[in-house]
C-alpha cells in the first residue's frame, strides 16, 4: 500500500488551512467518484484494475509467445506521450540495471521510437534492426500523431522489404481508436492484429490498457502482478478518509501552491530504476494541470547523483519549490560494506552496513537539510520496486491527479495546449491546408 507522509510540510503550513484543503480534496473526491466534473467522459481509467480480465492478459502473452517462436529478439514500440511513457516507466522500473550488458534473453528486447523526430535516432535504430529479428507495436490513440506516424512509415517499409508483406503484417500489432484515425484505417487495410484504446481513457491514463500492458508483457514483465497492485491500491483509494493517501497528497500540494506560493514540485528518487516513473509523472501532472494559467510545474531529480548538481539550488536557491520524495522501504538485493584492515579510505565506520542503509541516511539527511533550507517535504512510500508496487504507485498518482486537478479547478483530461506547436510545425512543413499559417509564420521570421 502506498503511504503519504506530510510531516516535512508541517513547519511551513497552518494546520487549519491544511484542514480546509482536506475538505476541498473531499469535494474533489466526490466529483471524481460521482463523475460530475469537467472531462467526465474520460474517467474509464478509474475502473480499469477491476475490469481487466485474465483473457485480455493472455491475449498479450499469446503475441509475445508467437513472436518468441519466430525468434523475434527486438520489438520496436512506437508511440509518444501517454502512448510511450507508461510502458517505458514500468520497464525501466522492473529491469535489471544491466540487462543489456548481461544479454539476458528471456523475452524480446523492447525499444522505443516515435517519441522524437531525430533523424540520427531513427537511422541508428535501423542499424540495430539490421542485426536483429524484428517486430513492431505501433500505438497512437488518435492515429494521427506525426512523430509515431513518421517512425511507423519507416519501420513498416523496412519490415515489408525484409520479410515480405504477409510476414511483416504478422510482425506488426496496432493499438489505436476503435473507429477513427489514419492508423485505424491502415491497420484494417493491412490486416494487422489490433487492440483498442478505450474512448474514455486519455493517453496519460492509459498504462493499464493495451497501450502499456502489451509492450510491458512482450518485454517479459509480470502484467498480472502489475494489475493486481493497481487493484489493491484502488481498493484503498476508493475510501473517502483523511488517511486516504491521494486525499493527503492532493490537499497538501494544492495548499503549498495556492496559499504559500510554491509553484514547482520536484519528484525525488533515490533509485535509478525510478527515473522514468518521474518522467511519466511529469506528463501526468503537467498535461493534466498546466492550463488556464494554472498548475504546479512538475520537475524531478535523481538522487544521490543530482545532489551533486541540483542539490545546491534546492538547498539555497530561489525558494519556489517543494519536494515529494519517492521512498522505497527495502532493496531487493544485498550488498554489505565490509571492514578493511588498512582503512585507507576511512570508511570502516560503515563496516557491516548495507549500501541501502547509507542510501536511506542520505535521503533522510537531505530531507532534513532541505526543510532547514525552506523546501517543504512530502514522502510517498512504497515497500519495494516490483510489479505489484509499481502498479499501485501508478494508480495512486492517477487517482491523486484527478482529485488535485479538480481542487485546482481545471479539466484534468484534456490537453488543448499541445496543438499549438503542431499547427506551427505543419505550417512550416507546408502541409496542405495550412497555407495561411505558413504565410503568417514566415512573415515573423
Ligand atoms: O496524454 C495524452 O493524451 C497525450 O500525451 C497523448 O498520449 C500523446 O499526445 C500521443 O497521442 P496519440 O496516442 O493520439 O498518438
Amino acid at each position: 500500500m502506498i503511504k503519504v507522509d506530510v510531516k516535512g510540510c508541517e513547519s511551513f503550513v497552518d494546520s487549519a488551512k491544511y484542514q480546509d484543503y482536506v475538505n476541498k480534496a473531499f469535494e474533489a473526491f466526490d466529483t471524481l467518484k460521482d463523475e460530475t466534473g469537467a472531462g467526465n467522459d474520460f474517467l474509464g481509467w478509474k475502473k480499469l484494475p477491476r475490469q481487466i480480465t485474465e483473457r485480455e492478459l493472455r491475449d498479450y502473452e499469446a503475441i509475445r509467445d508467437k513472436w518468441i517462436r519466430k525468434g523475434v529478439d527486438l520489438v520496436i514500440a512506437i508511440g509518444i506521450g501517454g502512448s510511450y511513457l507508461g510502458a517505458k516507466c514500468v520497464m525501466e522500473a522492473l529491469s535489471h540495471n544491466f540487462a543489456k550488458q548481461l544479454k539476458r534473453k528471456d523475452a524480446p528486447e523492447v525499444i522505443f521510437a516515435g517519441n522524437n523526430l531525430s533523424e540520427e535516432y531513427l537511422a541508428e535504430m535501423m542499424d540495430l534492426a539490421q542485426e536483429r529479428n524484428v517486430a513492431c507495436i505501433v500505438i497512437s490513440k488518435s492515429g494521427t500523431t506525426t512523430e509515431p506516424a513518421v517512425a511507423f512509415r519507416i519501420v513498416k517499409q523496412y519490415l515489408e522489404a525484409r520479410y515480405g508483406k504477409a510476414e511483416a503484417s504478422d510482425r506488426i500489432v496496432a493499438i489505436t481508436d476503435a473507429k477513427k484515425g489514419a492508423l485505424k484505417t491502415l491497420a484494417t487495410q493491412e490486416n494487422y492484429e489490433s487492440f483498442v484504446v478505450p474512448d474514455n481513457v486519455g493517453g496519460r491514463f492509459s498504462v493499464l490498457t493495451p497501450v502499456g500492458l502489451l509492450p510491458i508483457c512482450v518485454a517479459g514483465f509480470d502484467i498480472h502482478a502489475l494489475v493486481a497492485g493497481a487493484l489493491d491500491a484502488m481498493k484503498g483509494l476508493e475510501i473517502k478518509s483523511e488517511r486516504n493517501p491521494a486525499v493527503i497528497y492532493a490537499a497538501m500540494r494544492n495548499l503549498l501552491h495556492a496559499e504559500y506560493g510554491f509553484g514547482t514540485e520536484i519528484l525525488v528518487n533515490y533509485n535509478p530504476k525510478l527515473t522514468y516513473v518521474a518522467e511519466w509523472w511529469k506528463q501526468l501532472y503537467g498535461e493534466s494541470e498546466g492550463k488556464d494559467g494554472k498548475g504546479i510545474f512538475p520537475a524531478s531529480v535523481n538522487n544521490t547523483a543530482d545532489l551533486h548538481s541540483m542539490g545546491q539550488f534546492i538547498q539555497e536557491g530561489s525558494r519556489v519549490m517543494f519536494e515529494t520524495v519517492l521512498h522505497v522501504e527495502r532493496a531487493q538485493r544485498s550488498v554489505v560494506i565490509e571492514s578493511d584492515n588498512q582503512n585507507l579510505d576511512q570508511l570502516n565506520f560503515l563496516a557491516g552496513k548495507h549500501v541501502e542503509h547509507c542510501n536511506h541516511m542520505a535521503e533522510l539527511g537531505t530531507r532534513l537539510a532541505h526543510i532547514d533550507g525552506g523546501v517543504p517535504q512530502m514522502q510517498v512510500s512504497m515497500e519495494k520496486v516490483d510489479a505489484f508496487n509499481i502498479g499501485g504507485l501508478l494508480y495512486f498518482f492517477e487517482f491523486a491527479c484527478g482529485i488535485s486537478a479538480y481542487i485546482l479547478g481545471v479539466n484534468p483530461f484534456n490537453q488543448p495546449g499541445v496543438e499549438a506547436y503542431k499547427k506551427n510545425m505543419f505550417a512550416l512543413l507546408n502541409k496542405p491546408g495550412y497555407e495561411e499559417a505558413t504565410a503568417a509564420l514566415k512573415a515573423r521570421l
